[in-house]
């Protein structure tokens, strides 16, 4: 559920209409609801009730620091995965203790960043770093928290490019290898080993492969402990999907995740922390875009719109289906037409939707992108030298610009030109 309704005739963002921001921001521009990430966290948040819990809001997903202090606020933890990540976090008002590291390449210098800046810990995924970790907080007289987090080979049944969890994706350690990476991690003086960490990829629409995970880690638990480690925490990372095309799709909810790791490794007493980006952000945004022209081709008509492959590149990049809907409500039996709905990019790849059934629309009309929180206004570029698109936060009724457009002053003046030009 979210917060993006028709209301006499237009479509709302809480209690606001999504035309009078476009009037007053002008478009391409991303929207996001409080009252929809709220409830989005706080569903999560319930799911693991009863239990000693922390939601770490997986901030790549949607990253704007208006975003992070309304979660935040609401006692979320965050999982970041660099120090740009981390030093975001921090500037929302984010406790060290509540920020736990995640990511296959951790420098020496983020490394430092987060032992100095105070961390929750580190999610460590390899041998290697596990070494470099210890190394640099030995240097600074700390000793890290760390979870190793560990390779299931579990399918995750979900895009190729957003897959993590077997054994030929780059994360984690084989679990197969644990047991020894363990032991050696306990002997090096820079860390502490308090746990487990997986996390299999991202938009999952079932349950049995986390299932099939959890189930791993809690074996690996008993194991761990046999061998005479404390395990009192585990990271059970993110990856719930969402519903994007709303007409046929029913991922599980929140809740039923929570009552799945109540029966997979709630009876080993440990501290459960969860990464979920793209179900607390995902339908809190919509990306609004205007339409330049209605182009009639040789056999299709080609609706081309403000907002672009820059400023919204999952379809692009993984083939990503949005719902597209018009800002104005259509009239109930109004006519319906094909369009292949594209940007204007110089690229067949700046392609949103081919041959998708809309309300026949003019130049000027207002389309709004649902479902595009997460992993929308975070991947746009200024590619084609298009301003990065900007971000607008509604509350209620009422809405601020969490991040302006930059003029192109701004964007041109960043080049430097050497002195021998
Ligand atoms: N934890 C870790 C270690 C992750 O790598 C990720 C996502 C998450 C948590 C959050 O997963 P979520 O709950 O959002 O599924 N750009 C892609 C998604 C990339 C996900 C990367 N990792 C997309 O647009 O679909």
């Amino acid at each position: 559920m979210d917060h993006f309704l028709y209301r006499n005739g237009a479509l709302h963002a809480e209690d606001v209409p999504v035309a009078e921001i476009a009037a007053a921001v002008g478009t391409p521009f991303y929207v996001y609801s409080t009252a929809t990430l709220t409830r989005h966290f706080q569903l999560f948040d319930e799911a693991l009730d009863g239990m000693d819990h922390l939601v770490c809001y997986a901030m790549k997903a949607a990253s704007n620091q208006a975003i992070l202090r309304t979660l935040a606020d609401l006692g979320a933890g965050m999982d970041v995965v660099s120090g740009g990540e981390y030093a975001r976090a921090r500037a929302a008002g984010v406790p060290g203790d509540r920020i736990v590291f995640s990511g296959v390449g951790k420098t020496r210098a983020e490394i430092i960043q987060a032992l100095e800046g105070g961390i929750r810990q580190f999610n460590v995924e390899s041998e290697p770093e596990m070494a470099v970790l210890s190394e640099v907080a030995h240097g600074l007289g700390k000793v890290a928290p760390i979870t190793i987090r560990v390779n299931p080979d579990v399918d995750a049944r979900t895009h190729a490019k957003i897959s993590t969890g077997k054994s030929e994706n780059k994360f984690g350690i084989p679990i197969s290898q644990a047991r020894r990476v363990y032991a050696d991690a306990a002997a090096l003086p820079g860390i502490k080993v308090i746990g487990i960490d997986v996390h299999i990829g991202s938009q999952l629409t079932e349950l049995e492969p986390f299932e099939m995970a959890f189930r791993k880690v809690a074996e690996l638990t008993q194991t761990l402990r046999t061998d005479g480690h404390e395990i009192t925490r585990l990271d059970l990372g993110g990856g719930l999907g969402i519903p994007y095309a709303r007409s046929n799709e029913a991922p599980p909810l929140p809740a039923d995740f929570g009552a799945l790791i109540k029966r997979t490794v709630g009876h080993l007493g440990c501290e459960i922390e969860i990464e979920p980006g793209r179900l607390i952000a995902g339908n809190a945004g919509l990306l609004v875009s205007s339409v330049i022209y209605v182009k009639q081709g040789e056999d299709r008509q080609f609706l081309i719109l403000d907002g672009a492959m820059n400023d919204l590149i999952r379809p692009a990049m993984y083939d990503a289906w949005h719902d597209i809907v018009a800002v104005e409500e259509p009239e109930p039996g109004h006519e319906q037409v094909a369009y292949d709905i594209v940007g204007p990019v110089c690229e067949s790849g700046d392609t949103f939707a081919k041959g998708r059934m809309m309300p026949k629309l003019q130049a000027g009309a207002l389309v709004a992108f649902r479902s595009a929180g997460a992993y929308g206004a975070v991947m746009s570029s200024e590619y084609n030298t298009r301003p990065l698109v900007p971000e607008v936060l509604v509350k209620d009724d009422h809405f601020a610009v969490i991040r302006p457009r930059p003029t192109f002053d701004e964007i041109i003046s960043r080049d430097t030109i050497p002195e021998w030009l």
